[in-house]
C-alpha cells in the first residue's frame, strides 16, 4: 500500500483563499481591516526569512502588516514598551514576537506581556490554560494546522489512538490538548520514553515533532495510520549538498501509512496560514463579530 499524500501546500492555499474572502467581508460590511504586528529582535537569518514570508502573506490576504525590527542589543524594557504600545493600538489585532529571542531577554516574561486576546501564537500563559481547560483560546499555529489536516483526512477523530512524539510548549503539548478535545486517546512520548516503537505502532494518528531527522522509521507505523510530520531538518548528503527531511523516514513510512505529510510541503505551509487565520479570529473577537467557520479549532 502507498499512502495518500497530504498536500499541505494546496491545503494552505485553500485556507488563505477562505481567509481573504472573510477579510474582504470584514472590510465591506464593518469597515474593519485585521492587522498583524510581527516583532523581530536581532538578525537571525532563519527568523528573517520567516518574518519576510509572514509579512508578504499577510498583505496578500488583504490584512495590514506591521513589522518592527529591533537591534540584537534591545533592552527588555525597550521591548516591553513596544509590546505595550502594540497592545493598546486598535489597528493591531495580532502580535507575534519571533522566537528565539537573544539570550539576554526573558522569553516567558516577554510573551506574557502580550495582551492574550492579541496573542496569535497562543503562547501566553492565559491561552495555554484556556486551551487545557477546553475554553475559547488562541491556539498555537502549527498544532492548529495539523488538527485541520487530520480532521480533513480522518473525519471524526473520536476514539482514535493518537501518539504525539515530542513535548515542546510550541507543538507537542498543545497538539496533545487539541487531540484530547477531539476525543482521541492521547499518548505523549519523548526522548526518555522506553518502549517507543511499541507505543507508536499502536497509533491511528502519529504526530512527529521531536526535531530529529528521520527519527521514526516506517516499521514503527501501524498499517493505514495517518502520519503528520512537523519536523524540518537539514541533513548533509554524501555529495556535499544538503536536503530537508522530516522527523519521519518518509520513504519507508509512505509504504505503510494510510496518509502522510511530506517535508517540505506538508505542515510548514499550514503554520503561516493558521497565523493569518488566528489574526482574523482575534479581530472578530475584539469587534464582537461572528467568527468564520473552519478558521479555528
Ligand atoms: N519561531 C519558530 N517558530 C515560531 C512560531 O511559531 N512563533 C514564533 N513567535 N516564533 C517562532
Amino acid at each position: 500500500m502507498t499512502a495518500q499524500i497530504i498536500d499541505g501546500k494546496a491545503f494552505a492555499a485553500t485556507l488563505r483563499e477562505k481567509i481573504a474572502q472573510h477579510i474582504s467581508r470584514l472590510k465591506q460590511d464593518h469597515g474593519v481591516t485585521p492587522g498583524l504586528a510581527v516583532v523581530l529582535v536581532g538578525e537571525d537569518p532563519a527568523s528573517q526569512v520567516y518574518v519576510r514570508s509572514k509579512g508578504k502573506q499577510t498583505v496578500e490576504v488583504g490584512m495590514n502588516s506591521y513589522e518592527h525590527k529591533l537591534p540584537a542589543d534591545t533592552t527588555e524594557a525597550g521591548l516591553l514598551a513596544l509590546i505595550h504600545q502594540l497592545n493598546t493600538d486598535p489597528a493591531v489585532h495580532g502580535i507575534l514576537v519571533q522566537l528565539p529571542l537573544p539570550a539576554h531577554l526573558d522569553e516567558a516574561l516577554v510573551i506574557n506581556a502580550i495582551d492574550p486576546t492579541k496573542d496569535v501564537d497562543g503562547f501566553h500563559i492565559s491561552n495555554v490554560g484556556l486551551l487545557a481547560t477546553g475554553q475559547k483560546a488562541m491556539v498555537p499555529c502549527t498544532p492548529l494546522g495539523c488538527l485541520m489536516m487530520l480532521r480533513e483526512y480522518c473525519g471524526s477523530l473520536s476514539g482514535l489512538n493518537a501518539v504525539v512524539i515530542g513535548r515542546s510548549n510550541i507543538v507537542g503539548k498543545p497538539m496533545a490538548q487539541l487531540l484530547l478535545r477531539d476525543s482521541c486517546t492521547v499518548t505523549v512520548v519523548h526522548s526518555r520514553t522506553r518502549n517507543l516503537p511499541e507505543i507508536v505502532s499502536s497509533a491511528d494518528i502519529v504526530v512527529a515533532a521531536v526535531g530529529r531527522p528521520l527519527f521514526v522509521p516506517g516499521e514503527w507505523i501501524k498499517p493505514g495510520a495517518t502520519v503528520i510530520d512537523v519536523g524540518i531538518n537539514r541533513i548533509e548528503q554524501g555529495d556535499g549538498t544538503t536536503r530537508l527531511v522530516g522527523d519521519v523516514d518518509y520513504d519507508t513510512a509512505k509504504e505503510v501509512a494510510g496518509a502522510i505529510t511530506p517535508v517540505p510541503g506538508g505542515v510548514g505551509p499550514m503554520t503561516i496560514a493558521c497565523l493569518l487565520a488566528n489574526t482574523v479570529t482575534a479581530c472578530c473577537r475584539t469587534h464582537s463579530l461572528s467568527e468564520p467557520n473552519g478558521l479555528t479549532a
